[in-house]
């Protein structure tokens, strides 16, 4: 992809974050109480900062899996298609599941892997979004929990990249481009 020139500009600080964390991480430790084990999936590659600060913050036994996919529009951004590049690497048949995303933006790729893993018979699954774009859904679905709703803005930072890159800022920053366009 060709470089172009952009500026970060913060919408999150790591502080809002880190609070907001905590209080997802409580009501999930409540909604779980009394589970014998939990199992985490965190789906890569977005959710890994996340997902660490998450599980640190549950007063639940937690087991952690991962899970990669792809999504990429073919002709009608409709009827994208989403690919498992990584499965979970344990069984989540009579198992108590949450799934840790980044952001669901269309909703696309959250409604395939909740589809995919309700087939495999979890006693319960629910899912936790770190941010919400209701503005960009495409398919009728909602995480259970969500830690910001925001505005149809490209975002990055605190695990999210663009284009691989600035991943590791510890806020979250909206990418706005010098020249014209969207990205
Ligand atoms: P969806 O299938 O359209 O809901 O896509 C969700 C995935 O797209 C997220 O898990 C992110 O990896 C990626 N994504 C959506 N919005 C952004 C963004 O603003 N910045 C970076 N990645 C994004």
């Amino acid at each position: 992809m060709a470089e172009r020139p952009y500026v970060i500009e913060p919408m999150i600080s790591a502080k809002t974050i880190a609070a907001r964390v905590e209080a997802l991480a409580r009501a999930i430790t409540a909604a779980f109480a009394g589970t014998d084990k939990l199992v985490v999936v965190g789906l890569l590659r977005g959710s890994f900062i996340f997902i660490a600060d998450l599980v640190r913050e549950l007063d639940l036994p937690v087991e952690v899996d991962f899970l990669e996919a792809s999504s990429y529009g073919n002709a009608t951004e409709s009827s994208r298609e989403v690919r498992i590049l990584k499965d979970l690497r344990g069984e989540i048949a009579g198992r108590d599941v949450l799934v840790v995303e980044d952001i669901v933006d269309t909703g696309h790729t959250l409604q395939h892997v909740r589809t995919l893993l309700l087939a495999r018979g979890p006693k319960r699954l629910e899912v936790c979004a770190l941010l919400d774009k209701p503005s960009r859904r495409e398919v009728d679905i909602r995480a259970t929990w969500t830690g910001f709703e925001i505005c149809d803005a490209f975002v990055v930072g605190y695990g999210i990249d663009f284009a691989q890159r600035n991943r590791n800022l510890p806020y979250i920053g909206k990418v706005r481009f010098l020249d014209q366009g969207a990205p």
